[in-house]
């Protein structure tokens, strides 16, 4: 997401049920209807009174509020980074059956992880090992090398290139899996929309010349 201040709730790409049985209708309406859109809402109204953070964009306020005035610093934090994640998030699921990931894609997941199984395996072990709230990330940096990292709360692997997210928020599973998150996970990576995933990964290929040099 690009946008800067006032952020919108971007409308779900799909129908409320198009994701069943893996995700029923009532948890997307709570997650993306109330969750969503109570992080887009309270990171407009932080906002509202800082005219000087109006114009960054939304990656800038998820990576410069630790030189933030402690009085927006952990708000700013929890809902940039809430609005990032979900944006991702919803974004990158698709109604089934989903594609496999782009030959460019792919060939980096043999390289990096030995096999979209291996990269499967990685990123399960990283979201039931994320601890409370949470996420699990597939990113890249600079060079195009991927790597899975887990993130608490609303927090964004940035400045890696996040390519694909699962939240472990319980409000992303509850009302369906109840406790069950590896049922979850595992109805979540059936979604995944490797075609949006790929396209992402292009994209970050494609950025490497602008990328800082260490
Ligand atoms: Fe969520």
């Amino acid at each position: 997401m690009e946008a800067h201040y006032p952020f919108t709730l971007p409308p779900l790409p799909f129908g409320y049920d198009a994701l069943l049985p893996e995700l029923d209708e009532r948890t997307m309406h709570f997650h993306h209807d109330k969750h969503f859109a109570a992080y887009v809402d309270n990171l407009n109204k932080l906002l509202e009174s800082r005219p000087e953070y109006q114009s960054l964009s939304l990656e800038q306020l998820c990576q410069r509020w630790p030189e933030m005035p402690e009085e927006v610093r952990q708000g700013i934090r929890n809902n940039a980074g809430g609005v990032y994640n979900h944006d991702l998030y919803f974004q990158t699921l698709a109604p089934t059956p989903a594609t496999t990931p782009s030959h460019e894609l792919e060939g980096a997941i043999a390289r990096d992880f030995g096999g979209l199984s291996a990269l499967k395996s990685a990123m399960k072990t990283a979201a039931l090992g994320q601890f409370g709230s949470g996420w699990a990330w597939l990113v890249s940096d600079c060079d195009g090398r991927l790597a899975v990292h887990k993130t608490a709360n609303q927090d964004t692997p940035l400045p890696l290139r996040p390519l694909l997210c699962c939240d472990v928020w319980e409000h992303a599973y509850y009302l369906q899996y109840q406790n069950r998150r590896a049922d979850y996970f595992e109805s979540w990576w059936l979604l995944v929309d490797w075609p949006q995933v790929s396209q992402a990964y292009a994209k970050c290929l494609s950025c490497r010349p602008r990328c800082p040099q260490p």
